[in-house]
């Protein structure tokens, strides 16, 4: 039995979670937005062709903010392909995932789905294959009023008020050498500057991620950050990054303890902003969004291979299926996110619906609950509040962690993994206290004991434990409910001391009433 210490007081905070730090991505990829959000003629569609089952377990899920509609897709999409009369869409290639895109959903259908869902729009804009002027278009159709070209195209298209998107994607992954009309730093920065400019001339309100690293293993990761910032730095709010975990190398503990590179990633990236600022004696902080992340690593191939299959409409691609394990270290992933969210302003779990996602659909059938749904949902129904610093004592464990990039066999050791992996939140308007804990070792329990200092009134609301004899062990169509939360039996309070003992591998969440 392993036994981990935690001290937390609520005076003492990393920060409050910014709503916006629970959102996922939804990208013309697979059946992600056809057969997945958008099926029309579905048995449980409605008359816009929205599927009222994957809506229902959306609200359960309850991202707050969808980015859209890419992804590698946006570097190659004509955002007016989407718009006005469904029947005067063009087919057209789609590069990105070598499929056929029909336009029967684009942007004012996103926004439709959007407010029906109650979930924030985030736009990105191609950097690739288009420029500036395309993007500072699409600002002044979605966002001007009326009167011009543009915004009284949409009206005549049948939204006469204007979208009101505030949050905006500069490109995507522009450092890939995957991404149509990829780019060095210095191209893309000076092109990003100028769309910034004309987007916020349009609509002063809007706010601008550019785009970081692709990954922390992109061999121009941090020359990229800063070189784009230099440029980028007085026009943006937010750099982004992504991370896509995996276990490639079949090695479970190293895969667990994964999230903490995640970590590393933010800090070093927090690090290059903040040094832009010094240079600059500038007050002003750049903060991130982490609009890309998840596990996913059975379900990646090449275009080479896709190329065969003919150019499928909403081919089913990316469909990882997400096992316990995943789960874990989804859970882990989560925990990172909140224990920055004085810098991590706004995440999106990729992706929403079929495509590494955590509702899956049956095109024509049901829908169900991957693993990692869990996790998710426990992270955004009980993650708003302020984050506590917790001092943790925990035993820890080494771990090497295989990261291939194309044909480097590249691995990265973390000497001390702490067992323990957990963020505490608590919302002082709820009175509550809620500790999101992983327990990352394989094999053995762990008596959990958390100090609350200043915290009265400590009393159990809800506690809740993911964890399974098969790691392995996922949701099906056949079996939907496989692997889901259960209670945590047997945690205890006393005064100011809550006490718990965490199942081997285990996701928990430990929900508690607390007043300061
Ligand atoms: O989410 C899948 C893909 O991963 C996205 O399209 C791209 O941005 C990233 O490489």
């Amino acid at each position: 039995m392993l036994t981990a210490n935690v001290v937390l007081h609520p005076d003492f905070t990393i920060g409050k979670t910014d709503p916006r730090l629970f959102g996922a991505f939804a990208e013309h990829l697979g059946r992600c937005v056809y057969g997945g959000m958008f099926e029309p003629g579905h048995p449980k569609a409605d008359a816009k062709g929205f599927r009222l089952d994957v809506l229902e377990l959306v609200r359960e899920l309850a991202p707050t903010i969808l980015r859209y509609p890419g992804g590698n897709f946006v570097s190659g999409y004509n955002w007016e392909d989407g718009v006005g009369p469904v029947g005067d869409r063009p087919r057209r290639l789609d590069l990105a995932w070598m499929s056929t895109e029909t336009n029967a959903f684009g942007t004012n259908e996103f926004i439709d789905w959007c407010r029906l869902a109650n979930i924030e729009p985030m736009l990105a804009v191609n950097l690739g294959t288009r420029d500036a002027d395309a993007a500072r278009n699409l600002v002044e159709y979605c966002n001007h009023p009326g009167g011009t070209h543009l915004s009284d195209l949409r009206k005549a298209h049948g939204w006469s008020k204007p979208h009101a998107v505030k949050f905006w994607c500069l490109g995507n992954e522009m450092d890939g050498p995957w991404q149509m009309e990829a780019k060095t730093a210095t191209e893309y920065a000076r092109k990003a500057v100028e769309a910034a400019k004309m987007m916020k001339w349009i609509d002063p309100t809007i706010e601008l991620a550019a785009c970081g690293s692709s990954g922390r293993t992109m061999p121009t990761f941090g020359t990229w950050e800063q070189t784009v910032l230099d440029h980028c730095f007085d026009h943006v709010e937010y750099i982004s990054l992504h991370t896509y975990l995996n276990n490639w190398a079949g090695d479970t503990a190293a895969f667990l303890a994964s999230p903490d590179l995640m970590d590393s990633f933010i800090d070093e990236v927090v690090a290059i902003a903040d040094a832009v600022s010094a240079r600059r004696r500038s007050s002003k902080r750049i903060m991130l969004s982490f609009d890309e992340w998840n596990v996913w690593y059975r379900t990646r191939r090449s275009r080479t291979d896709r190329v065969k299959e003919n150019w499928p409409v909403a081919p089913e691609i990316l469909e990882e299926v997400y096992s316990m394990e995943d789960a874990l270290t989804f859970g882990g992933a989560c925990v990172s996110l909140l224990n920055h969210a004085d810098r991590v302003k706004a995440a999106c779990l990729a992706q929403l619906v079929n495509a590494i996602a955590p509702i899956m659909t049956e095109t024509g059938g049901p829908a169900w609950r991957q693993t990692i749904f869990y996790p998710f949902a426990h992270f955004s129904n009980f993650g708003r509040g302020h984050v506590l610093k917790a001092k943790i004592d925990s035993p820890t464990y080494s771990a090497t962690y295989y990261d291939p990039r194309g044909a480097e066999e590249l691995t990265y050791p973390i000497p001390a993994v702490p067992t323990l992996k957990l963020a505490a939140v608590h919302d002082p308007e709820a009175k509550s206290l809620t500790l999101f804990a992983l327990n990352r070792s394989l094999d053995s329990e762990m008596t959990l004991k958390v100090t609350a200092k200043d915290f009265s009134a400590l009393s159990v609301t809800e506690c809740l434990e993911m964890h399974d004899g098969d790691l392995k062990a996922a949701n099906t169509k056949a079996n939907p409910n496989r692997i889901r939360p259960k209670p945590l039996q047997g945690v205890t309070v006393k005064s100011q001391q809550v006490t718990a003992t965490l199942a081997p591998a285990s996701w928990n969440v430990i929900r508690l009433g607390a007043t300061k």
